[in-house]
């Protein structure tokens, strides 16, 4: 009886109701992902400003890329892949200018954060992934125009060990056409936990990015390789260099 009574209700209605079930799941399950996450804690900033209490200096660093991408003028829009993107921060405003964004992160925390971020503000040509990058599947990465690379060198490299890590950035750089934004911690300031897997880099700032500039000059022989400026962190003293290599 109840199913001849579904049965004669028109196909779309049915979608619409099974749509608006699948979606209020989904946001019940974000909300309580939330609430796991604790929003004080959040990375990157969540929509326009520095509304992240671990702040770091995002709104900086993504002003630098923007104009770095604007400066290529090879284009008019790119394909942008990031690496560890956490919530998408760096991808969502690329995406807005009309780029084709993909940001893969390993933990859907962060990723559920930027979905909802996505969805609330409309944001199209941007696609979250959730993915652990690996030696097993980076030769499958795509192509890209410009390659987002930012402080996940050392989570990978406390995963896999500084040579493996450095053999997925061969990958990743051979699949990049363009140019590549790279940042990671410095064996000089960082956490212990990431000591034992950064080689010592030198005694001062300047010998520690001339370190880092050399390993990536040999390591991927760009032909073109820029510091762009140092960007600190609130929740503790270290400064990340953001280097921009061209291919
Ligand atoms: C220190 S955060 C950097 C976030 C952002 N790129 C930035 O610079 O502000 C490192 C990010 O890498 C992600 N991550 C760690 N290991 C990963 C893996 N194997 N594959 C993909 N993402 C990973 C973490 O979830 C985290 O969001």
């Amino acid at each position: 009886m109840i199913v001849e009574k579904i049965r004669k209700i028109p196909k779309f209605c049915l979608r619409n109701v099974f749509s608006f079930f699948a979606k209020l799941s989904h946001w019940v399950y974000v909300f309580f992902r939330h609430a796991e996450l604790n929003l004080t804690k959040l990375y990157l900033p969540v929509l326009d400003g520095n509304d992240a209490c671990r702040l770091r200096a995002s709104t900086e660093r993504l002003q630098i890329i923007k104009r770095e991408i604007k400066n290529l003028g090879t284009k008019d829009k790119y394909s942008v892949l990031d690496v560890g993107c956490n919530n998408g921060y760096f991808v969502f405003d690329l995406a807005r200018e009309g780029n084709f964004c993909i940001g893969i992160d390993a933990f859907p925390v962060f990723l559920d954060v930027g979905k909802f971020i996505i969805e609330r503000q409309k944001i199209k040509s941007v696609g979250l992934v959730e993915m652990f990058v690996s030696p097993h599947n980076v030769d499958a990465f795509p192509d890209v125009d410009i390659l987002i690379f930012l402080s996940v060198f050392q989570k990978l490299a406390k995963q896999y060990g500084f040579h493996e890590t450095s053999s997925i950035l061969i990958k990743l750089w051979q699949k990049t056409k363009l140019m590549m934004f790279f940042e990671m911690p410095d064996s000089l300031e960082t956490v212990e936990i990431f000591k034992d897997d950064l080689p010592e880099m030198g005694n001062n700032k300047t010998e520690c990015n001339k370190f880092i500039e050399i390993f990536l000059k040999k390591l991927l022989g760009p032909k073109e390789i820029k510091i762009l400026g140092e960007f600190e962190m609130e929740y503790r003293q270290e400064k990340r260099t953001l280097f921009l290599l061209k291919k």
